[in-house]
């Protein structure tokens, strides 16, 4: 069985210096350097603080969320995978709804982030997900198959494994509502269906949009999603450590 993976984006927070060293060594004092048999994390703060998250506890390793595709060269303003990667980096947020919405993300500009990140050994995490217009439109597995389409397209089934989707329905991002447990469990089987016979059961998919430690059974651990991706209670180490607990339990009650 694989991991429970917790993906937490912090997004434009926090602030200062000082919030990021709290926030380590809280999280250092919740774990207690404890290792997860069944869960483990990757924490993606901003480009400004990833070298201040040095002392991450075991079973937690950092993340991105984002990245600039060339290795190097004159592009103003960027950070490129293999900086990245040389930082420390295992893992990058491509296509998170917020970089489309407000940033021209495609599904075409993901895909050539994918097949880049993959080249610079970063585990890509590719958020999909549909607007509330596009589920009332009923159009939602159409938006679903051309966004995972495009992210595998022309990758071998070797590296098309190494990507982590994300499900997150737009509308469930940051307003408490979330889709029911039933709903997640068919998208997650409409997902595997696009995905080849042999990738479909290894490339995780997780569940993210409105995600706490209240409701992560429901949509997560029941419906069998492989983890979350989650933002604003990620930003509190100890509903980090609340959420990989109940993980690491469900887990062992099913083994
Ligand atoms: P939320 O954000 O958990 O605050 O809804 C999720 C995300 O944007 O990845």
């Amino acid at each position: 069985m694989k991991p429970f993976l917790f993906v937490g984006n912090f997004k434009a927070n926090p602030v200062t210096r000082e919030e990021v060293e709290q926030y380590q060594a809280l999280l250092l004092r919740e774990t207690g350097e404890k290792r997860w048999q069944h869960a483990e994390a990757a924490l993606a703060p901003s480009f400004a603080h990833l070298a201040l998250m040095e002392s991450l506890p075991p079973s937690f390793s950092l993340a991105a969320q984002h990245g600039f595709p060339e290795k190097n060269g004159p592009y103003t303003g960027e950070v490129t995978f293999a900086m990245l990667k040389d930082l420390g980096v295992g893992y990058v947020l491509l296509g998170h709804s917020e970089r489309r919405e407000y940033f021209h993300e495609t599904n075409d500009t993901v895909a050539v982030r994918v097949d880049s990140a993959l080249k610079f050994l970063l585990r890509p995490i590719v958020c999909i997900g549909e607007t509330k217009e596009e589920l009332d439109a009923g159009k939602r597995n159409e938006v679903l198959a051309a966004q995972v389409r495009s992210a595998v397209q022309g990758l071998s089934k070797m590296q098309a494994e190494k990507i982590i989707f994300a499900y997150e329905p737009r509308w469930a991002i940051g307003s408490g509502m979330t889709p029911t447990s039933k709903e997640i469990q068919e998208i997650k089987d409409t997902l595997r269906s696009l995905l080849g016979e042999t990738s479909r059961e290894r490339i995780r998919i997780l569940y993210g949009g409105s995600v706490k430690d209240s409701n992560l059974e429901e949509v997560c651990l029941a419906p069998g999603m492989d983890g979350v991706l989650v933002g604003k209670e990620s930003l509190s180490p100890y509903e980090v450590v609340k959420m990989m607990e109940r993980a690491e339990k469900y887990y062992d009650h099913k083994q």
